[in-house]
């Protein structure tokens, strides 16, 4: 999973990706598939350079939540999220992420829904920390989902569900168990999901 930062039109901004991949290792290439509809995508065709943080397992779900929900042509999403803007203008996460690394856009094709962006990497992180997290450990472990943007976004089969008490998060699709935890309908009034941060009126029973 990794954060990618952008020059924005206001704020530098970031989202969240799963389907970044290795090209070819000499140069160092790599390919990003983005919606077309996305902030992120816009920037990058706008400037021709973004900024990859590669997320480690400590990396909080509310990060997450913040870039992988919203869109950066509405509102600053980096506000409560710590990070450095480098000199190229691009953002990078200071916390919990492994590394990072800057890219120089070289070549992109269109798909009906996403642009695959292929780029050169040009400068880097000299430090490599953590474990990355990778897309099935925030599936499995932190329960979290793709937002409906996400190349690897699929609608839910309800029935997977149905045989135990279950409360899922209309935003970001964290799902709450009961059986593990205090009952849903006993959690304090002020609790939040711990993913995107939404009410427990975000939240419908399975
Ligand atoms: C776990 C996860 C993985 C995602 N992977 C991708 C991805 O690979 N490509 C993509 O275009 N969007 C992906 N998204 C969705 C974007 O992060 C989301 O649409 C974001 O709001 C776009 O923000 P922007 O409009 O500021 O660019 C993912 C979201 C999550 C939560």
């Amino acid at each position: 999973m990794y954060a990618i930062g952008v020059v924005g039109d206001r704020y530098p901004s970031a989202c969240i990706v799963n389907t970044l991949t290795q090209v070819t290792a000499s140069p160092q290439t790599i390919a990003l598939s983005l919606n077309q509809e996305s902030y992120t995508n816009e920037m990058i065709k706008k400037h021709g350079i973004f900024s990859v943080s590669v997320l480690s397992e400590d990396t909080s779900g509310t990060v997450v939540g913040a870039l992988g929900f919203n869109s950066g042509r509405e509102t600053n999403k980096l506000k409560n999220v710590g990070h450095k803007v480098l000199r190229e203008g691009v953002p990078v996460l200071r916390e919990s992420i492994c590394c990072w690394f800057l890219c120089r856009v070289t070549g992109s094709l269109e798909t009906r829904t996403h642009t695959i962006f292929i780029a050169e990497v040009i400068a880097g992180s000299d430090e490599y920390k953590g474990t990355p997290m990778t897309y099935s450990y925030y599936h499995n472990t932190i329960k979290g989902r793709a937002s409906e943007n996400a190349p690897t976004f699929l609608i839910q089969n309800e029935d997977n569900y149905s045989l135990s008490e279950k409360y899922t998060c209309k935003i970001c699709g964290y799902t709450y168990n009961n059986n593990n935890n205090k009952p849903f309908d006993q959690l304090e009034d002020d609790w939040a999901c711990p993913v995107c941060r939404a009410s427990k009126d975000a939240f419908v029973k399975n």
